[in-house]
């Protein structure tokens, strides 16, 4: 048996034809940066996820970094925000010089506990960012201050919440590039104008500097194949759902006290399908052994980490978020998956758990 984590070729297949003829329509225009494969991407964005403006960026990470640029996230401010994420969410607050506050998580959803986050805001706070994490709505807390949703992971889960949320279109994600893309989500039209400006070195007209920015431009190319793929994701994500379904079937009927399963939340896109188990190294061997594909999203929590150990945290500041990283295990969950591999996955764990606790 092999059932590989992602299979980047099986999913680009579905839609080859339509990519390739996106590339190829954007090769013979010669326009390579803006123009009308990037607005026209922009607009069919903004119209799937229900929001006014979508501005295309050059990757998740630098729309949350040009969202703070344009927020006033700077030396003396603050951003309050989950220890349990990807480092882009917590690196855009530091490389604009805020500081991060890091707030425990909700031991069920795995998000940021909202009532923690709320009592973590004072006069220095310029944002909340809350991370919805493998595709898992966040609680957004009741704050004065502008909330920024990470909604790299959760495309199509919820209405936009907060000010502004930022999308990834890595090419493992539920809506994917091939090669590094992004975009914000906002209602705000000043918003949706200033970024437009900070994505192209703060300048209008061309060459007159009016703000800093930098060069976060979503390539045509991307914008084309990004285009052509969107009119899918809802049938990706249904699959990506059902996979979720036939985990729950196969784990119901294996009675795995052991195992934790994700929250059974009908807005989950299930970007991942993590598990949680004290056992889980031992478990991602015997399940490498068997050939099947597993992720650790994610081994250690930022505020652990060595790149920000100017901010003051330490082992226990965290200790949902510590334990979560010692126990999750991300399975294959993605669209081009066999309906089979869950009910084969869930039996490897099942032999796993029988040959260690008999
Ligand atoms: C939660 C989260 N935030 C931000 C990012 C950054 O996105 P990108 O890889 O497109 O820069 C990612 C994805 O990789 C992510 O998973």
């Amino acid at each position: 048996m092999k059932i590989p984590f992602f299979d980047m070729k099986a999913e680009l297949a579905a839609v080859r034809g339509d990519v390739d003829r996106a590339i190829a329509r954007v090769l013979d225009s010669g326009v390579f940066i803006g123009g009308p494969e990037v607005e026209g991407f922009e607009r069919a964005l903004a119209a799937a996820c229900g929001a006014r403006f979508a501005v295309g960026m050059s990757s998740g990470t630098d729309a949350l970094l040009a969202l703070g640029m344009e927020l006033g996230w700077r030396h003396g401010s603050e951003v309050v925000t989950t220890p349990l994420t990807f480092f882009a969410t917590v690196g855009a607050v530091v490389r604009l010089g805020a500081t991060p506050v890091f707030v425990d998580i909700d031991d069920e959803r795995l998000t940021l506990d909202p009532d923690a986050a709320q009592a973590a805001c004072g006069a220095l706070t310029a944002a909340v960012l809350p991370v919805h994490l493998f595709g898992l709505p966040a609680a957004i807390p009741a704050v004065a201050c502008p909330v920024v949703e990470d909604a790299a992971q959760s495309i199509g889960a919820a209405p936009l919440r907060g000010v502004a949320a930022a999308l990834s279109f890595f090419p493992t994600k539920n809506l994917g590039a091939v090669g590094d893309a992004g975009a914000v989500l906002t209602d705000d039209e000043s918003l949706a104008d200033c970024l437009t400006l900070v994505r192209s070195h703060g300048a209008r007209p061309r060459y007159h500097h009016v703000t800093l920015g930098g060069n976060f431009r979503l390539d045509a190319i991307q914008a084309a194949v990004l285009a052509a793929k969107l009119p899918h994701l809802d049938a990706w994500t249904a699959a990506r759902r059902a996979h979720a379904a036939r985990y729950r079937v196969a784990f119901a009927s294996a009675s795995l006290d052991e195992v934790r399963l994700p929250p059974d939340d009908p807005a989950h896109v299930y970007h991942q399908f993590v598990i949680r188990t004290p056992a889980r190294d031992a478990l991602r061997a015997h399940l490498a052994a068997a050939g099947i594909g597993t992720e650790i999203y994610y081994p250690s929590p930022l505020h652990l980490a060595p790149a920000l150990e100017s901010v003051p945290y330490r082992a226990g500041s965290c200790p949902r978020a510590e334990r979560a990283c010692a126990e999750v295990l991300a399975l294959p969950i993605h669209p081009a998956l066999s309906p089979d591999a869950p009910a084969l996955i869930v039996e490897s764990i099942r032999s796993f758990f029988r040959g260690v606790g008999g």
